[in-house]
């Protein structure tokens, strides 16, 4: 078992990546081993021999961790069940993100509901600094009842959002046209869970109810097939997940026309809101990627 592949990226000349000897590494993720509790105490634990992690949220706090490591690209799972009965007003959130005010951020945050009544998942995507890119969707299932995989493809072409290996959304490197891509900044793996009662519910009519506290995520399975960043190397080396039949295939993927279709299909029947179509919220016309990509 050992080849290696390392990703080594010249920070004089952004864009020039070399690669080099393939080691391919069993890797099995613990959230004792592989994570930190970032915010929280105890409204954050850690369970089933570093196998499950629960983040709470009460009126005085929510919670929160994120990966020790840091990635530049990668294929990466997490299994998330989120905030069951009245959820209304809290925000379940599962995200990538570099640091700074020129922060990169890919984001998965699930907005809870009344009893009932559908979550939604709200995406965005930041490059450079600059989200502005919300979408949001409804789920074909209750995402209460179990965990369901929530994925992001990522790598130097493409940013792909999976909901239980379903493509819901793609942003394609566009940088020959101007528009920045999240490419030269590596980032961690983050969740949360707090209060956003202003905003997610309903538009914010419904605040969150607090005799239904503490409301409790959990977390389970995450796996990176990624590219950890060292910063003694300079470099970041790709390894493959254990039971990773594809190894390295996410690295070099493409959005294939199946891919597409399929986006288009959940975005006809699912979609909630997309930035692309809000002509209202861009008088001055729609972000140049909703011209370029019709999918
Ligand atoms: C990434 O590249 C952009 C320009 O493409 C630059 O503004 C930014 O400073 C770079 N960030 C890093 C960390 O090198
Ligand atoms: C909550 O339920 C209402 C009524 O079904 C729905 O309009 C709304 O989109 C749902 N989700 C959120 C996060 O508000
Ligand atoms: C909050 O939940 C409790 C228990 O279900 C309920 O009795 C109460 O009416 C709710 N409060 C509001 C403002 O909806």
């Amino acid at each position: 078992m050992s080849e290696r592949l390392i990703y080594i990226m010249a920070s004089s000349s952004l864009g020039i990546l070399l690669l080099s000897n393939l080691i391919v590494e069993a890797w099995a993720a613990s959230f004792t081993q592989d994570f930190d509790i970032t915010w929280g105490a105890d409204r954050a634990n850690i369970l089933n021999n570093g196998k499950l992690l629960t983040l709470s949220l009460d009126q005085s706090s929510g919670s929160g961790f994120h990966t020790k490591n840091q990635y530049l690209f990668g294929k990466i799972d997490m299994h998330i069940k989120l905030v069951s009965g009245n959820s209304a007003g809290t925000v379940t959130a599962y995200y990538l993100s570099s640091e700074g005010a020129t922060h990169d951020e890919v984001d998965f945050e699930f907005l809870g509901n009344l009893s009932g009544q559908p979550y939604i998942l709200h995406t965005n995507i930041f490059a450079q600094g600059q989200g502005n890119r919300e979408q949001q969707f409804y789920l074909w299932f209750d995402p209460t009842a179990n965990f369901h995989t929530y994925s992001v493809l990522w790598n130097p072409q493409l940013i792909v959002l999976y909901v239980d290996g379903t493509p819901i959304r793609a942003f394609r490197n566009l940088e020959s046209k101007g528009i920045p891509f999240p490419k030269n900044q590596t980032m961690r793996v983050y969740g949360s869970i707090w209060d956003g009662e202003d905003w997610a519910t309903q538009g914010g009519r419904i605040k969150t109810n607090w005799t239904a506290a503490p409301f409790v995520a959990s977390f389970k399975s995450f796996k990176a097939n990624a590219c950890i960043w060292s910063s003694r190397k300079g470099a970041s080396s790709c390894k493959p997940a254990r039971s990773s039949s594809s190894k390295f295939g996410w690295l070099s993927q493409d959005l294939d026309s199946s891919t597409q279709d399929t986006i288009k299909s959940i975005q006809q029947n699912y979609m909630v809101y997309d930035y692309c179509k809000d002509t209202n919220r861009f008088p001055q016309g729609l972000p140049l990627e909703c011209t370029l990509v019709n999918y």
